[in-house]
């Protein structure tokens, strides 16, 4: 049985990725070791049903200290998913952790590479990398000027895995997500709070006059990108990964009245440093190399978020009794004025 290792197999993208995996008859080894940037027990739910599956191998642990070799043992195909994830918050001292996460660690994983070799290693980076994008659509070979300190991070890495390959011939792959979404989103994420405000019946906060777009992109096309990325995508190259459904946050707290048929209570804030005011992918290549086809449209996802949303209130879940998010490092502002707009 091929062997996949997916690390961050506890967060958002991972879970849903491994999942996809295992249907497909693939043995998924999972590595994460509950980054404290946001509740443990969301990630316990996210990887729970992963640990029913008899092709699931789980471990617990930091890729910045874990034995790698053995973790490495027998697999076909790395997805390198963990990260330190959001814009807003990587200013400031919490930076080191962005260094250590995602700079670092890739290079360590980069380096266990060398030693035992795999066919593909696909990299998820980010739209961060780019910066303010002006112009339309944004190709991979746009100049990336990141404009947060976490676009600065997952730049370095993604280069990192370029020199690898350049040098070692290591067959690395850079997937730059544009704003995924859908159930199981990070907590932090501006949709997220926004759903949840919604059903809960709280204001919103919503940085800036919310004419800023996203390319939102909904997590199963990513996943089946990712894939297809590891099957046929060339080593060495970076393939945008966007949702073709660009709408400003105004169009979609409209979309959200319509799906949830609760008028969005709005409170306005200044709009936080390294937040663009646009992103929007060129995703040719992805189309042409990959035979990327994003499938769902920016409603039916937000239908499907807010039923998986409305799920996990009726739950009683006691994790979203802290809408803060991170424990134990919770450098963040809390409490449900925090909606985040990032691009990753
Ligand atoms: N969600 C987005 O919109 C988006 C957009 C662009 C890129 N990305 C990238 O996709 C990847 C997944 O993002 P996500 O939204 O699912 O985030 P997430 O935080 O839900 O998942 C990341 C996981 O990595 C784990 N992790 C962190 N440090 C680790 C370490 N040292 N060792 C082992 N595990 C560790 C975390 O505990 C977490 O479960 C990240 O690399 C992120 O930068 C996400």
């Amino acid at each position: 049985m091929a062997v996949a290792l997916v690390t961050g197999v506890a967060g958002f993208i991972g879970s849903h990725l491994a999942a996809r995996l295992l249907a497909e008859g693939i043995g998924v080894r999972g590595i994460d070791d509950f980054d404290p940037y946001y509740d443990r027990s969301l990630k316990q739910r996210n990887l729970a049903p992963l640990r029913a599956e008899p092709g699931f191998q789980w471990q617990e642990g930091d890729l910045g200290s874990v034995p790698l070799a053995p973790l490495l043992a027998g697999v076909d195909v790395v997805y390198h998913l963990a990260a330190r994830p959001g814009v807003r918050h990587s200013w400031g001292a919490p930076f080191a952790d962005y260094v250590r996460i995602n700079i670092t660690a890739t290079q360590r994983l980069l380096e266990a590479l060398r030693e035992t070799p795999v066919a593909r290693l696909v990299f998820a980076s980010s739209s961060s990398v780019y910066g303010e994008q002006v112009g339309g659509e944004t190709p991979e070979s746009a100049t990336c000027l990141p404009i947060s300190p976490y676009g600065v991070s997952k730049l370095a890495a993604e280069a990192l895995v370029r020199a690898y390959h350049a040098s070692y011939g290591l067959p690395g792959i850079a997937l730059r997500y544009f704003t995924v979404y859908g159930p199981r989103q990070r907590p932090d994420m501006a949709l997220h709070r926004f759903v949840r405000a919604l059903l809960e019946d709280r204001e919103l906060v919503l940085f800036g006059d919310g004419t800023q777009t996203r390319d939102f992109t909904y997590v199963d096309d990513v996943v089946a990108a990712t894939l297809a990325a590891a099957r046929v995508g060339r080593p060495g190259m970076v393939y945008n990964i966007g949702g073709g459904s660009p709408a400003s946050l105004n169009d979609l707290l409209a979309i959200l009245e319509r799906v949830t048929g609760r008028p969005p209570r709005v409170r306005r804030e200044a709009r936080p440093a390294g937040d663009p005011q646009a992103t929007r992918a060129d995703t040719r290549r992805a189309r042409e190399e990959l035979a990327f086809q994003p499938t769902v449209s920016l409603e039916e996802g937000l239908r499907r978020m807010t039923g998986w949303m409305t799920e996990l209130l009726a739950g009683a879940a006691p994790e979203l009794a802290r809408p803060s998010g991170p424990t134990g490092v919770d450098h963040r502002p809390s409490g449900p004025t925090g909606a985040d707009h990032e691009s990753d």
